[in-house]
């Protein structure tokens, strides 16, 4: 049976949650205006400290198109390596590729929150004198040697917390001199909005209409309405401080993100329409969302639950040039057209839970 459709809340204005940031030895953090920024100074950080004019730097190829945008205006040559169908880099592939020998700076993204090939690429950046660069966009907090082990990792923290912006970049403290730090600001006009918007969600929620699917094409596998990188890379200091609080106080948050990702995936369990990404949530990861591996393609299926109020998402656009390249990049194409995204955040109920689930088997089965 299908229960009623439930009001399903974006991360909400600041809730008490917090995490506990472990201590990185021998590193530092920087806070920014979102991890696009934290990348972009990183990569600046990791120029000067090569001495190089223009930067060559390897990114995956399933990634989105929107933080390339910024990093064109500045002299980085961006490059991509396959990935497999698991996400994890295409190591054969890769290894018989030659012009990535002239790589400054090879980028690894721990995609959802969970762990990627860290070791492997830590010996190839190695062997070669490459800069490994740790994308924890999708990873709440550091863990094992998850977010410490790059010379640089960017971390996101907007995307879990109850904040409009907010990206950090942890380096090495070798690389503190050649890092640009910049003052957060106030910009009450971005908090006056983003707290506008949340309200206006919950009281249109409250009323019964289906937020979502009037917000269609703002909503991201982030989980949380996706606003455009600002040309600004200050953060503002509310979101700062909130950071800081909550990134070194105890948490909450990895426990119900990691209990709400048990849960629903309990109640998909022995049904043949989608199978989890992820068949397994190891210590330490708080999962970003909950990845599932459609048979069909997931943007149909993603229009239908956002139609039941379910804010399920695909991955946003890849940037054109992986878009194009049908061969070289087979393995982000598939994954960019059937993964579907689902939220499992602090504020998600189990009901809410209980009702994605539901749904998604029944319009997948439809
Ligand atoms: C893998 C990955 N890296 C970096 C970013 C950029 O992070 P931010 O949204 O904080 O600018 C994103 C954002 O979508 C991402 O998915």
């Amino acid at each position: 049976m299908i229960v009623s459709p439930v009001h399903f809340p974006a991360l909400p204005p600041i809730s008490g949650g917090s995490v506990p940031l472990p201590q990185l030895s021998q590193r530092s953090s920087y806070a920014y205006e979102r991890g696009t920024w934290a990348m972009l100074e990183g990569l600046m950080a990791i120029g000067k400290l090569r001495d190089k004019k223009v930067l060559t730097v390897w990114f995956p190829d399933y990634f989105c198109a929107e933080p390339l945008e910024l990093f064109k205006q500045f002299s980085i040559n961006i490059q991509w390596y396959p990935v497999t169908t698991e996400l994890h880099p295409d190591w054969d592939r890769i290894n018989a590729m030659d012009q990535i020998k002239a790589a400054d700076a090879f980028v690894l993204v721990h995609y959802f929150g969970f762990p990627n090939d860290l070791e492997h690429a830590q010996e190839f950046c190695r062997d070669r004198s490459i800069a490994l660069i740790e994308d924890c966009a999708h990873v709440m907090v550091p863990f094992g040697a998850v977010g410490s082990t790059g010379i640089i990792s960017v971390f996101s923290p907007w995307k879990f917390l109850s904040v409009p912006d907010g990206g950090v970049l942890s380096t090495h403290q070798s690389m503190s001199q050649y890092v640009t730090v910049y003052p957060s600001i106030g910009r009450w006009g971005r908090w006056g909005r983003w707290l506008l918007k949340r309200e206006l969600q919950r009281v249109c929620s409250g009323m019964g209409m289906n937020w979502f699917y009037y917000r269609q094409g703002s909503s991201s596998a982030q989980g949380e309405a996706q606003s455009v990188v600002s040309q600004d890379p200050s953060p503002t200091w509310l979101s700062r401080a909130f950071i800081q609080r909550t990134m070194i106080a105890n948490s909450s948050i990895a426990t119900i993100r990691r209990a709400n990702f048990h849960d629903f995936g309990r109640r998909l369990q022995h049904q043949a329409v989608v199978t989890p990404l992820f068949e397994s949530l190891p210590d330490g990861v708080v999962p970003l969302s909950f990845p599932l591996r459609s048979r069909a393609l997931a943007q149909p299926i993603a229009t239908a639950l956002v139609k039941q109020g379910i804010p399920a998402t695909c991955w946003p656009r890849l940037p054109e040039i992986v878009q194009n390249n049908v061969q070289g990049s087979s393995g982000a194409q598939w994954l960019s057209t059937h993964l579907l995204f689902f939220p499992i955040h602090q504020h998600i109920t189990q009901k809410q839970i209980e009702y994605m689930a539901t749904t998604l088997i029944t319009v997948c089965s439809a």
